[in-house]
């Protein structure tokens, strides 16, 4: 096998999702709507995933936090007390020669509407107006008035919810403090620099949590999620060379911050924040507790009370599935063939295993494997795929990332075996096919690493 290094551009991604049916531009027979996308099939199996290995590193193998899902239109009054009302803000300049809009601090990252090769304010022609500030709230209207009395918001982080949500957790859910709420689900906002695929959406789906703690641990606590975090992705096969912690500098922090650190990912266009791990101190307890004059605060029971401190670890599901698309993708030759390969951990993949039938048209092959493929179906995402040649199928699956192909062939009517090939060694032997499914269930206990990991 030859590898055909070349560096990886967002391009390629873009393509292979398309191809392949991960991610479509959405509304696209109506010319599209800028930074949102349709997942298909292939998509949903893998934020499916994603979402379910979160949930259970956060939730279902931890006795410190719990499930919430609340509303995503909150009572206005929630986005006045979180500050985002007054300070959900990017700064944004207009260019009166192009009349394109672009973000004042990341002229870097836009190209000039008239001349791409350049950035905006570049050209003699540009024309750029002083920055103003722009709210990335959308808003909506709640019941039948179209007025400021019924204005509302999309939330724009699902985080709210969980601090409003405080006391009912706290009276109902048997934790003191350190415990944690964890929530997953769509958040809105108008981001001003389109582009850049599943990095910056208008719609995304949010997984935070929001993690309780006496504030005299809430360093120790922060410490703790950040290691926690990138032991995850690190675990899922991220290549560690491609993932790095940074703290933010006291300019760059968001207005309710005390302290946070990115998990950051070396995706095409650079190192980028794929995921977030924020102290975020008493602010949201206080500030909900000052609005709504009902007092979130922890009582111990020796009567002391007091404001917890919150340790934040927030991330989309889209950006950890762009991440692991690019960690994983891979162009290699194989005898005189190039092939595709997304070298996915097997658990993210989207399709745990194919069953091909070597020759389609010979019953005894035909209806072997399509019993094994209703058999695992039953408890794996599986796939039956029995048509073209051998070679093409396995690509298919190859560039799907299918960790395993089971083919049943001329000697599984000999001897009932089957073959099982190896994605990333390309590595085949054999199995009984009663055993199949055993084989795989154990398989996808087993710990992975990309073979380009260093
Ligand atoms: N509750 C804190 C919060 O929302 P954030 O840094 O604005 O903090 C947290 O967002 C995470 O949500 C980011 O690290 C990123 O993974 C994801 N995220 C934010 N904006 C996004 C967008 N426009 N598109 C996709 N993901 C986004």
């Amino acid at each position: 096998m030859t590898e055909t290094a070349k560096p990886l551009t967002m391009d390629t991604i873009v393509s292979l999702c398309r191809r392949r049916g991960f991610v479509f531009p959405s509304s696209e027979i109506y010319g599209g709507i800028g930074s949102t996308y349709d997942y298909g099939h292939y998509g949903v199996l893998t934020k499916n995933n994603i979402r379910s290995l979160w949930f259970r590193a956060m939730v279902q193998e931890r006795d410190d936090i719990v499930a919430l899902d609340s509303a995503i239109i909150l009572n206005p009054r929630v986005w006045e007390a979180s500050g985002h009302v007054a300070g959900f803000t990017d700064p944004l300049v207009d260019c009166r020669t192009c009349k394109l809009r672009f973000r004042a601090d990341q002229l870097d990252l836009a190209s000039c509407g008239r001349k791409p090769s350049k950035h905006p304010g570049e050209t003699p022609d540009c024309d750029l107006t002083e920055p103003r500030q722009f709210n990335l709230m959308f808003e909506t209207h709640v019941g039948a008035l179209q007025d400021e009395s019924s204005a509302a918001y999309l939330r724009p982080e699902t985080a709210q919810g969980i601090f409003i949500n405080f006391k009912n957790v706290a009276q109902l859910a048997r934790r003191k403090p350190p415990f944690g709420i964890a929530q997953v689900g769509k958040s809105f906002r108008n981001e001003i620099t389109p582009g850049n695929f599943l990095f910056r959406l208008r719609e995304f789906e949010q997984m935070e949590m929001e993690y309780f703690v006496p504030p005299p641990e809430a360093d120790e606590w922060h410490r703790y999620w950040i290691e926690a975090r990138r032991r995850w992705y690190l675990d899922l096969g991220l290549r560690d060379e491609n993932l790095r912690v940074r703290e933010h500098d006291a300019d760059e922090r968001s207005h309710y911050s005390l302290a946070t650190s990115d998990l950051e990912y070396l995706y095409p266009i650079g190192w980028q924040e794929l995921e977030g791990v924020a102290n975020r101190g008493e602010y949201d307890l206080t500030q909900h507790t000052r609005e709504s004059g009902t007092k979130l605060e922890w009582i111990d029971p020796d009567g002391t009370r007091y404001t917890p401190y919150v340790i934040e670890p927030a991330v989309s599901i889209d950006r950890i599935m762009l991440a692991f698309l690019c960690d994983a993708y891979d162009e290699e030759v194989v005898g005189d063939r190039e092939r595709v390969v997304l070298r996915l951990h097997p658990r993210v993949a989207p399709v745990k295993a194919a069953i091909l039938p070597l020759v389609p048209r010979d019953d005894g092959m035909a209806g072997r494997a399509r019993a094994l493929y209703e058999e695992l179906r039953r408890y794996h995402q599986v796939e039956h795929d029995d048509s073209g040649q051998i070679g093409r199928r396995y690509r298919r699956q190859d560039e799907i990332g299918t960790p395993w192909a089971f083919t049943v062939d001329d000697q599984t009517l000999e001897d009932e075996t089957v073959t099982v090939r190896d994605r990333d060694s390309l590595a085949q032997e054999r199995l009984p096919i009663g055993g199949v499914r055993e084989w795989l269930d154990d398989a996808l206990q087993q710990d992975w690493s990309s073979p380009h990991s260093h």
